[in-house]
């Protein structure tokens, strides 16, 4: 028996050793160097150890594995050489263990997930326990990276071009069921029990073995990349992988360049092949910047990071939500949903009931899907109170306003409310536009009032940006943390000011685009680009969707004095097609947009007339630089002007609650992936050319002088 830091080896009484992974020191078991290390060393004994038969690798921890120790990839060591040849000698060291003869089998007990389902296909049969919690696959695209632990290689010999290809780059994770339908594991048990008794039966059945790759004749599932099949998938996958990455992902072009180059090959020169486009994919500042914000800085927000360190725990188990529209009915649902007892109030009971029946509509399609079973969906609906009567909110932690965007309403329903929540509760306004502070004068506890921001539609939008007004409390902010972590979203903090960071920015998002469109750029151009520089909508269309019409009024709010040269440009641009044409947006069928019945939308044809444009006017690089400067130019002035208290909280908002790019790593990650002297310099070039609202603010000079970066 050895047991250390990583892991426990036995050898049983049959001559069937197992290699128990447990990462006593950590959250769960990771991928790293000095774990394989040990890992090889032991299995390697093992294969010498004449009494041993075969070995079975498993989980003494939460998780089989859960991936690779991304703090590893997330700075690797400066000697790139030096890292391949790491690399390539674990591939050697695996390769022996693989052809040794003597069997190994995974009996997957948690999930196993990239770095961890690879080591699992090192093996030779890969059982699993049938438990629903449990996840396995192949990630890793997700954060600029790819299988490169032999992931490419050895799926694809055991699955076939196609589905490995696709579930990698799609980053797919499967459920047990779903495993085995896709050949990642070969059978399920029900039990820990049956799982380790069926591996040791298969060891000791099968006293000889060699992986498939390594069988004379092994032909790769569903045809080679010369068959018809493999000529046709790759020539698909590759203009796919275009269409929807435009070459802004390399973690996923060198996934396929792996398997493409590699699959022909014997196992050991495409291992080698796999190595050397990985080490691309480590080092490329694209993976940097997805493990950064898409892992660290989501992690932490998910735990909460943003909270006052010296405030207790809050926990929310009664809430009340004023409003059941849109906004109020998907707050009850996700708070209904987290065991959470919620009072759904509205003027009308129909109007709260009908806020209650969103809920029971998710509920039920979850039920069809077989996720939830009756009891479950009832429980939940149980959980959801609808009202007319302020009364009802008493005893509730946290009140949540979702009413009307009217700032005396939202003063009536405040008070009606303060009038029976308990001193010491909180009360949050969902607005999306007026300053909590304004709001707060409302109230007569303005210490326990603040902002939580939810995103349409709540059930499927992660952030919530939490609003500090000038008198909220370290208390209140701690309440409003802790109530987004319960739900099992991200919150992000920032500070008061109209629009907040997220809705400030992506204001200038759309503003952008409208000046565009103005200046005289095709509208096509205007939102193919915005979406080749990886913003998931363009402007024009996006703009379409929050409905021009809500546009306007938001501008209207904010006051035309307080107005730049470029606002009332794109105020003339949506007044214009409001005012006088009636084109709204998406939901009267017209804007930007011609929305027919049964056809797809496309740009409205009299938008060339309406705004005269020219293809040459500018390059596409220019205006899709414009549109991502405007955007990290102006979550730096929030910075500047405390709306953001920090880097972490924009670069994960502008991920989450705008969809910028993710290779960038966010608004300010983005302007070191720029380098900003080179940002600055044609941040200048813009705002000579197109305006003021390029205009680079001093402390931004001053760091770039100072030689620092972001990150
Ligand atoms: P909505 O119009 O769908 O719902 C508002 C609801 O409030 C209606 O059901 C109305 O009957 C109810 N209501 C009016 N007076 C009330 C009172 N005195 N007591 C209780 N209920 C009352 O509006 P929506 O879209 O849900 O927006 C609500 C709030 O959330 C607004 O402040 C809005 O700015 C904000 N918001 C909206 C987002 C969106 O995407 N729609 C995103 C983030 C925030």
């Amino acid at each position: 028996m050895i047991k250390n830091e990583v892991l426990e080896y036995n050898v049983d009484q049959d001559g069937v050793a197992i290699i128990s992974i447990n990462m006593v020191n950590a959250p769960t078991n990771l991928f790293s160097f000095p774990f394989i290390k040990t890992y090889l060393e032991i299995a390697q004994k093992a294969v010498e150890d004449e009494q041993v038969k075969g070995l079975i690798i498993t989980s003494g921890h939460r998780d089989f594995m859960a991936g690779a120790d991304l703090r590893m990839l997330l700075s690797p060591p400066e000697d790139k050489q030096a890292f391949l040849d790491d690399i390539l000698l674990m591939h050697q060291q695996f390769r022996n263990l693989e052809t040794c003869g003597k069997p190994f089998v995974a009996a997957i007990n948690g999930t196993a997930l990239g770095g961890g389902y690879e080591l699992a296909l090192t093996c030779h049969k890969r059982f699993a326990l049938n438990n629903p919690k449990l996840k396995i696959g192949l990630p890793e695209v997700q954060l600029g990276l790819f299988p490169g632990g032999g992931g490419t290689q050895r799926l694809t010999r055991l699955i076939g071009i196609a589905p490995a290809l696709t579930n990698i780059l799609q980053a797919r994770q499967f459920r047990p069921a779903a495993a085995l339908e896709e050949n990642y594991v070969d059978a399920l048990y029900d039990t820990n029990e049956e799982l380790l008794a069926a591996a040791k039966t298969w060891i000791l059945e099968n006293p000889k073995v060699a992986q498939a790759w390594d069988q004379r004749g092994h032909k790769v599932p569903g045809g080679g990349l010369m068959s018809k099949n493999g000529v046709q998938t790759m020539a698909g996958a590759i203009g796919n992988l275009r269409k929807k990455t435009h070459g802004n992902y390399p973690g996923a072009q060198y996934a396929m360049a792996a398997i493409h180059d590699g699959i022909e090959l014997p196992i050991d020169r495409a291992l080698e092949i796999e190595a050397r486009y990985f080490v691309g994919a480590v080092y490329s500042p694209e993976a940097k910047n997805m493990i950064r914000t898409g892992f660290f800085f989501m992690n932490e927000a998910k735990k909460g990071k943003a909270r006052p360190k010296d405030q207790a725990f809050y926990p929310v188990k009664k809430i009340g939500i004023l409003g059941a529209g849109m906004m109020g009915a998907g707050i009850a649902y996700v708070s209904a949903k987290r065991g959470m007892d919620v009072v759904l109030k509205d003027i009308s009971i129909e109007g709260a009931e009908k806020g209650k029946a969103y809920s029971q509509k998710i509920l039920a399609k979850q039920q069809s899907k077989g996720r939830l079973n009756a009891e479950q969906v009832q429980a939940t609906l149980d959980k959801i109170k609808t009202t007319v009567e302020a009364s009802d909110l008493e005893g509730c932690d946290l009140v949540i306003e979702a009413v009307f965007e009217n700032q005396a309403l939202k003063a009536k329903v405040t008070a009606e409310t303060e009038a029976v929540l308990a001193e010491n509760k909180i009360y949050a306004s969902n607005t999306s536009t007026i300053p909590i502070t304004l709001l707060a004068q409302a109230s007569k506890r303005p210490e326990n009032f603040i902002g939580i921001h939810f995103f349409s539609p709540v059930d499927k939008m992660p952030l919530v940006e939490i609003i500090v007004g000038e008198k909220t409390s370290d208390y209140a902010i701690a309440a409003a943390v802790d109530y987004v972590t319960q739900i099992g979203k991200v919150p992000i903090v920032v500070n008061d000011s109209r629009g907040f960071f997220t809705s400030r920015v992506f204001g200038v998002y759309t503003g952008e685009g409208a000046l565009l469109l103005e200046e005289g750029v095709p509208p096509v151009m205007i939102d193919n680009i915005a979406k080749r520089v990886g913003m998931p909508v363009g402007p024009l269309a996006v703009t379409d969707e929050v409905a021009l019409s809500l546009c306007l009024h938001v501008m209207d709010a904010a006051g035309e004095d307080k107005w730049s040269d470029a606002e009332k440009r794109i105020y003339a641009v949506y007044a214009k097609m409001v005012r006088e044409l009636g084109r709204e947006g998406k939901k009267v069928g017209k804007g930007f947009y011609d929305y027919p019945e049964n056809a797809k939308k496309h740009m409205w044809k009299g938008l060339e007339e309406l705004f005269p444009s020219n293809v040459d006017y500018l390059d596409g690089e220019t205006v899709g630089k414009r549109l991502l400067h405007r955007m990290a130019l102006e979550s730096y002035r929030c910075l500047d002007e405390s709306v953001l208290r920090t880097t972490k909280d924009g670069d994960l908002g502008s991920l989450l609650g705008f969809g910028f790019p993710p290779y960038t790593g966010g608004v300010f990650a983005y302007i070191d992936y720029v380098g900003l002297d080179k940002f600055i310099v044609e941040c200048d070039d813009f705002a000579n050319r197109f305006g003021a609202r390029f205009a680079v603010p001093d402390s931004l000079r001053q760091r770039a002088k100072d030689g620092k970066t972001f990150y």
